[in-house]
């Protein structure tokens, strides 16, 4: 039976586009609503409660006014802190994916006996989350984490391709915290956007895991398994929404989804 309500996905801004954007690429015929909560950026400073609170506010907002069927937090911030608070706020049945669970348990299998460099916002190092994660289903593996939160607004000002995101960077990576690191999470949804800068300046040092594609393989196959795909031959109706219109979000939603693509603004926080 094919279920032709959306999947809900939320970031604070241009971040879950990334994962989004995988979605898209391995389920062309889902409908997908998307929710960047431009007007709180960046959550990654926020406190805990804070976040769970934004992200209450927008799965209700998703659930009655655009009855998704699915909730995928795109954001690894609200993922650390909101994810166990919005199970128990969301109906039992009620399927909620966060980007942290699935990246773990893949690396838990194919990493063993290696050191894992985790990058990502205060928030989410803060929390412990890929860590604990990480080594309770693999204690052979080390897991090395870092802050990096000058990350996120470079990429929110659209500066992903600048120098001064490149001297970020750099400055970051030399850090003697992923000195010794076999491959590397990248554990913000914004940071694919600088993927290739990372693989650049990494020089072959280490392998830079693809979260989205991960996360996107790990939907599909509960969707799938819960009978709650589209499977539809149309291609998949995708929406953009934010709390505060950014034109620079529009302009990098439509390089990454097309120009005939538009951002509608709604302010749900009135
Ligand atoms: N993209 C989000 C994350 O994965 C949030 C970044 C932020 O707003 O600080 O953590």
């Amino acid at each position: 039976m094919a279920d032709s309500r959306a999947i809900g996905i939320f970031d604070s801004g241009v971040g879950g586009l990334t994962v989004a954007k995988a979605i898209h690429n391995l389920m062309p015929d889902e409908n997908l609503i998307y929710f960047g909560d431009t007007a709180h950026l960046p959550y990654g400073d926020k406190s805990d409660e804070a976040i769970v609170h934004f992200s209450k506010g927008i799965a209700s907002y998703l659930q009655e006014k655009h009855q998704i069927k699915a909730l995928l937090i795109a954001c690894n911030s609200a993922s650390a802190v909101a994810y166990n608070p919005l199970k128990s706020y969301l109906p039992e049945s009620f399927p909620v994916y966060n980007v942290i669970d699935p990246v773990a348990a893949e690396i838990a299998l194919t990493k063993p006996n290696s050191v894992v460099g985790v990058i990502g916002t205060r928030a989410t190092i803060n929390s412990g989350s890929y860590t604990q994660k990480i080594r309770t289903l693999e204690p052979s593996i080390d897991v090395s984490t870092l802050r990096t939160p000058l990350l996120v607004p470079l990429i929110e000002e659209g500066l992903a391709e600048s120098k001064i995101a490149h001297e970020t960077l750099s400055y970051y990576l030399e850090q003697p915290e992923l000195g010794d690191i076999d491959s590397l999470v990248l554990g913000c949804t914004h940071y694919p956007h600088i993927q290739k800068k990372v693989e650049e300046l990494s020089d072959g040092r280490f392998e830079v895991i693809n979260s989205p594609e991960i996360v996107a393989a790990r939907v599909l196959k509960d969707l799938a398994a819960r009978d709650l795909k589209n499977d539809s031959s149309h291609q998949g109706k995708l929406e953009f929404y934010v709390s505060d219109y950014t034109a620079v979000f529009e302009n990098i939603a439509q390089i990454m989804f097309g120009s005939n693509i538009t951002l509608v603004e709604e302010n749900i926080w009135e």
